[in-house]
């Protein structure tokens, strides 16, 4: 019996044509929102595989064609470490992009990694309110009112951003942001929640390699169990996600096994 994934997907031969799948989209999806609305506010994904789309974007000809000046940058989720350490998912996108486009740094809303993991989760959701004009309810569906895309990654555990599995920020009432401490990777951690997330206009994950096939696999056709999986917790309402996947983490795919 076929088992339709729940998401729809695109499979690139290699992580390289993914890196540049996304970036197009990125561009595209960037051009869109300021043509329409003369903003376009992205929330970053952490971890390594966005590297490779960030370097492109830094890069000719995605440098000179994605009007940065109007782009607002956040984050999904940081590691509660400084700006300036090793793991920090600030420091990866700034020393990958930010420090090669011309986003004025008052667009620039870097999570606080260095405080108080409570404090900091607190003061990023007044930060994300006030870039999205929202200063208190439920994310709005008004232009201007919700993130034009996140992107994320998918752990082989099935966390995406830092909700990980069996954490009760995943499905903690109506915040936007979060912190908890992981006991798996032994770090507190800040993350936006799936109530921000799925308010998004867009939301692409972005997933490569052997290693992340076999969940890949049990997230998007395996059972629903979110509490497990988390990334099964990321359905925006009117459906706009997108699975970006090379070949060798789609492999174990209904259908994409040779
Ligand atoms: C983080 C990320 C996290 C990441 C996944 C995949 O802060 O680590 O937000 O959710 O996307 O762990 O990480 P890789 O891309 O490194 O496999």
């Amino acid at each position: 019996m076929r088992v339709e994934p729940r998401a729809r997907c695109i499979v690139l031969p290699t992580v390289e044509a993914l890196a540049e799948d996304a970036a197009q989209r990125f561009a595209r999806a960037a051009g869109d929102a300021v043509h329409t609305r003369g903003e376009f506010v992205v929330a970053f994904s952490g971890g390594n595989t966005p590297r490779s789309l960030y370097a492109r974007l830094a890069a000719p000809p995605y440098a000179s064609a994605v009007p940065w000046s109007e782009v607002v940058v956040c984050w999904g989720d940081e590691r509660c470490v400084p700006p300036d350490d090793a793991v920090s998912n600030y420091r990866m996108a700034r020393e990958t992009l930010l420090d090669h486009v011309p986003i004025p740094a008052t667009q620039v809303h870097r999570i606080r990694g260095e405080d108080d993991p409570v404090a900091a989760a607190r003061a990023y959701e007044q930060t994300l309110r006030s870039a999205l004009r929202t200063p208190q309810g439920p994310p709005r569906e008004a232009p201007g009112a919700r993130i034009d895309l996140v992107l994320l990654g998918l752990g082989d555990d099935g966390h995406t951003a830092s909700l990980f599995p069996g954490a009760p920020v995943a499905t903690n009432g109506d915040s936007w942001v979060a912190a908890h401490y992981v006991a798996a990777v032994s770090q507190w951690r800040v993350t936006l929640t799936p109530v921000i997330i799925n308010a998004a206009a867009e939301v692409l994950f972005l997933v490569s390699g052997a290693s992340k096939a076999a969940i890949v696999r049990r997230v998007l056709e395996g059972p629903l169990r979110p509490h497990e999986l988390p990334a099964q917790l990321i359905a925006p309402a009117d459906g706009r996600v997108l699975w970006l996947l090379d070949a060798a983490a789609a492999r174990d795919l209904e259908g994409q096994s040779p």
